[in-house]
């Protein structure tokens, strides 16, 4: 739907993807509910943009995704569209995933949206109209060596995108999956998951503007799914045309080096406790 005079909820509204998708739709005259953890960045954004309001919400608490959707409807008597952008990183070879960081992959990236989706569907359905965009990426199809526990969130909420739009089908409400390839945000410095560094040749990596733009589209438009990049849409395509020889060579291009760190604990040591950092 096109966002002029819309009711638009912006997740990881403070940076990068989110904070340009905020001032693109802004600008197409959408009235804004921007929502992060960082009060000051999110507040500032607000003050720049007419009609838009400052949310501080932390997306992995259902009780502040509630209150977050609360505040929308209380402020404009109906949500329009959802942009499930929030995200986190975690990098790591899979054998060595912490239950802790995988914990909180799931619950930024999965059920943040997931309690998102669940507050604004019923909402939508009454409407008789809504949109949910969920911001995925390319490695929801085709992961990457080293970026597994990542890649396997962005794949479950995509999974529960699909879902949900059957669910609601002839409610009224689409739900768009957008996935982006490389983006140049603070993403990359900011991912969970210590102890080394994904090592492979970085593909051109887009400003965040342009997502934007793609999210703008994707808003007016309400494909199933939409790429950023015709690169990214290739890559996808070769993968699923080529599995073995897209692995074979992604296996080969990709290396891990680890950092030094603490001292390994001695084999006859026993085991940690707690929930801390075990391997799954
Ligand atoms: N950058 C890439 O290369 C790339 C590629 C494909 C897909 N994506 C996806 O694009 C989305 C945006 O990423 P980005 O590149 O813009 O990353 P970014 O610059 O690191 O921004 C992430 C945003 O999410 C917010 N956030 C993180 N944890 C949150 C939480 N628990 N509750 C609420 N907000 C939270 C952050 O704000 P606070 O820290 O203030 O909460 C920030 O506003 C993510 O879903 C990411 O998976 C990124």
């Amino acid at each position: 739907m096109d966002p002029r005079h819309r009711v638009v909820i912006i997740t990881g509204a403070s940076a990068g993807i989110g904070a340009a998708t905020a001032r693109l739709f802004a600008a197409a005259g959408a009235k804004l509910v921007l929502a992060a953890r960082s009060r000051e960045p999110l507040e500032r954004l607000a003050a720049t943009l007419p009609g838009a309001v400052a949310a501080p919400t932390d997306v992995s608490d259902p009780a502040q995704c509630r209150a977050l959707v609360e505040l929308a409807r209380a402020r404009h008597g109906r949500v329009d569209i959802l942009i499930n952008n929030a995200g986190v990183g975690l990098a790591g070879p899979v054998v060595e995933l912490s239950s802790d960081d995988l914990e909180r992959a799931l619950a930024v990236n999965l059920f943040g949206p997931l309690w998102l989706m669940q507050a604004v569907a019923p909402l939508m359905r009454a409407q008789g109209r809504g949109q949910i965009i969920n911001v995925s990426t390319v490695l929801a199809e085709q992961p990457l060596p080293y970026l597994g526990g990542y890649a396997a969130a962005k794949a479950a909420l995509e999974r529960l995108s699909e879902t949900l739009r059957m669910e609601l089908r002839g409610a009224g409400v689409s739900v768009t999956v957008v996935r982006p390839g490389s983006t140049r945000t603070e993403f990359r410095a900011r991912r969970l998951g210590a102890g080394g560094e994904q090592r492979r040749l970085a593909p051109p990596a887009v400003p965040p503007e342009t997502v934007a733009r793609v999210i703008l589209r994707a808003a007016r438009r309400e494909p199933l799914r939409a790429y950023v990049t015709v690169g990214d849409r290739m890559a996808i395509w070769l993968a699923r045309l080529l599995p073995g020889p897209v692995e074979a060579l992604l296996s080969r291009a990709i290396t891990w080096e680890p950092v030094a760190g603490p001292a390994l604990p001695r084999p006859d040591a026993p085991p940690a406790q707690g929930h801390g950092r075990d391997n799954l």
